[in-house]
């Protein structure tokens, strides 16, 4: 099929080239000419495993291209908005206007019986709004919505073998064109769920307010296990045996950050007061302050760990990305506890294998070290809050060489603390005895 995808940002980039691989033919969009030329010569503007691999075979089989141009979208038989809805400043609402503009971009250019399809996730709602202004603007279009649940570091896997589709759709030709997008995945069996616009809306945000109300769930639990001498990890383990819990995103720690849990939280919460039904979801509230306050009992394990102050103290910081194998910094929990630290007079060092970057651009009154030994070095204590592969690898007694005290927080619960104590370390976990 002929696909335009509009917006070419962690989701956009990816969902193209995928489409690409699948065998469609792609044009990808976005008003940001540096990233389309990157795109083109099938540089990705950002850190995502196997999304080079793919991007290289499409661009150069013909079936990618990318414009900074909406008018190239003109031929495209369904067109994917991928743009972003960020929070808007001091607001917990999203902002919209990336959605808005390039929807309004693309009305003049829609070719008789194309399908807009809206990925970017918003406030529920706006898929209504949109069809109706399509309604009047290009009548010979129409609109579905099709959330996207990809997770960063595992996108192009999430994208071609997803674990279910959602149409939001307002007839069955809309859901037959998306069928035909989908073929792949459909033959290979793909749950699909076809509804309405305001449920598919819906579906997207409600994943991610369970997701985040599952982590911070075991986050408070590992308050309770400090104050109680528990260990959470354990009580994970336990009561993630019952199939009806499940262990997965029950791992305690400084809590969740990225590009989507911790805005999408805050816009549904406002959008439902909008609605007059802002009661129904205030535990989101809790549900983000919890988390928020994750980030907060790393800087005081610091402060307790270097007898009560961090001022002038060396601190090596491992991670700044808001996940491992991702260089997305947004919301990061990592970053934001080494510029708490930083901000109370610590001497921070810190390395991210991806994430240094994008974390310069927005803190550059921080110190960054490409190598971890460098970080390490002379450092008072050891933080650990991203959990990348090669610092959950770290030899403790080869690091212990490193280090002028062997102090160590582990804000990821990653570590084996008795093979860290054996080598001589201080260890502090988040809920650990
Ligand atoms: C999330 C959703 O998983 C995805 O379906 C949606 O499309 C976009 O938002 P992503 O932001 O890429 O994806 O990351 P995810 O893997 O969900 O992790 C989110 C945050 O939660 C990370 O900061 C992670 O470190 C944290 N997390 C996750 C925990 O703190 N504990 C856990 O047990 C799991």
């Amino acid at each position: 099929m002929r696909i335009s995808v509009i917006g070419c940002g962690y989701l956009g980039a990816v969902h193209a080239s995928a489409m690409a691989e699948l065998g469609h033919d792609v044009i990808g969009i976005d008003v940001d000419a540096r990233k389309i030329a990157q795109l083109a010569e099938a540089h990705p503007p950002f850190h995502e495993p196997g999304l080079p691999e793919i991007l290289a075979s499409a661009t150069a089989s013909g079936r990618l291209r990318f414009s900074t141009d909406i008018a190239d979208a003109a031929d495209a038989e369904v067109h994917f908005i991928a743009v972003g809805t960020p929070q808007q400043p001091g607001r917990p609402t999203a902002d919209l206007s990336y959605v808005d503009a390039s929807f309004e971009g693309l009305l003049p250019h829609l070719a008789d019986g194309a399908l807009v399809v809206g990925k970017s996730t918003v406030p529920v709602g706006t898929a209504q709004r949109l069809a109706e202004r399509l309604a009047s603007a290009a009548p010979h279009a129409s609109l579905a919505w099709n959330p996207e649940f990809l997770r960063e570091g595992f996108a192009v896997k999430d994208t071609l073998e997803p674990d279910r589709l959602v149409y939001g759709v307002a007839d069955a030709e809309a859901a037959d064109l998306l069928d035909r997008v989908y073929q792949a995945a459909i033959d290979a069996g793909t749950p699909r769920i076809v509804t309405d616009y305001a449920t598919a809306e819906l579906v997207k945000v409600a994943a991610n307010a369970f997701l985040a109300t599952k982590i911070s769930f075991i986050n408070a639990m590992s308050e309770i296990a400090d104050a109680t001498g528990a260990d959470v990890t354990a009580l994970a383990d336990a009561i993630g045996h019952d199939a009806r819990i499940g262990r997965r995103f029950l791992n305690a720690g400084v809590g969740f950050g990225g590009g989507c849990l911790p805005k999408d939280i805050r816009a549904f919460a406002a959008r439902a007061d909008e609605l007059g039904v802002g009661q129904s979801i205030s535990f989101l509230e809790q549900v983000d302050q919890i988390n928020l306050r994750q980030r907060q009992r790393v800087v005081h394990l610091a402060e307790d760990a270097l007898g009560g102050s961090v001022y002038e103290r060396r601190i090596a910081v491992l991670g700044v990305a808001f996940k491992p194998d991702s260089d997305d910094v947004r919301d990061s929990p990592a970053l934001d506890v080494a510029v708490s630290l930083k901000g109370l007079g610590a001497d921070v060092v810190a390395t991210d294998p991806a994430g240094i970057e994008n974390a310069r651009s927005r803190h550059p009154q921080l110190t960054y070290s490409a190598s971890v030994e460098d970080a390490l070095r002379g450092a008072d204590l050891v933080v650990l809050v991203t959990e990348w592969r090669e610092y959950r690898d770290l030899d403790p007694e080869a690091v212990g060489g490193l280090v002028a005290a062997r102090r160590i927080i582990d804000g990821r619960n990653v570590l084996d603390p008795g093979q860290w104590r054996a080598a001589g370390w201080e260890y502090r976990g988040m809920g650990r005895p």
